[in-house]
């Protein structure tokens, strides 16, 4: 069994989406053993208490560089022996130290069909608003491993969703949340935890 640990800075649906997958058996293969927020307000932490999963809070704004606040992240997930990271919806960029720490064993979620989309600044309600101005009419989400490049990782899951006339940025979030990124992140986690993940620089290979 791996152990998991979640990042998140808000709502947690996606924490949700693989605790739920935890208790219904999509997710066999590893555990989440805490889940680490940057912000002591995000809802998310109610959703891990509720779990019965350890939440602890690391926040950027309490050191001094980037590089003190990995140390603390690196240390929160060492305490909890954590053997996979996955970042859902975590805010904060991931520092080097930690990229080094965990090769190929971080995963992040992303709202749109990367490379479309991405990139500094991208987050939120804006990915969407983005692809309703360009006037595409597909998009989804892409579960990615995390390098030192903002949604720059090699590409594990990608599920589209079909942008309706009448979406709205924040109905096409709800709805892309919902029909891609709540499936393939726990299909990714399970993955990742069972070991079928086979990558060589951006290609990826799901061992069947
Ligand atoms: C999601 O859209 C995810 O793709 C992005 O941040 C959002 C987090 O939502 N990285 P939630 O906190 O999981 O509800």
């Amino acid at each position: 069994m791996k152990k998991i640990a979640v990042l998140v800075s808000g709502g947690g649906t996606n924490l949700q989406a693989i605790l739920d997958a935890q208790a219904s058996g999509i997710i066999k293969s590893g555990k989440v053993c805490c889940v680490i927020s940057s912000s002591p307000n995000a809802f998310a932490l109610e959703r891990a208490k509720n779990a019965g999963v350890p939440g602890e809070c690391v926040r950027r704004k309490d050191y001094e560089s980037v590089q003190a606040f990995d140390e603390a992240l690196l240390n929160t997930l060492e305490k909890y022996n954590a053997d996979i990271i996955v970042l859902a919806g975590f805010l904060c960029i991931l520092g080097e130290s930690i990229i080094r720490a965990y090769p190929n064993k971080i995963i992040n979620v992303h709202p749109s069909l990367i490379p479309s989309f991405c990139g500094d600044g991208f987050y939120g309600l804006m990915v969407h608003e983005k692809a309703l101005e360009y006037g595409v009419k597909v998009t989804g989400a892409t579960v990615h491993f995390v390098n030192e490049i903002t949604d720059g990782g090699a590409i594990i899951l990608q599920k589209a969703v079909n942008i309706l006339p009448e979406d709205d940025a924040e109905s096409l979030q709800k709805r892309v949340m919902k029909e891609a990124e709540h499936i393939i992140l726990p299909q990714a986690v399970e993955l990742l935890c069972a070991d079928k993940i086979k990558v060589d620089g951006r290609k990826v290979e799901i061992i069947a």
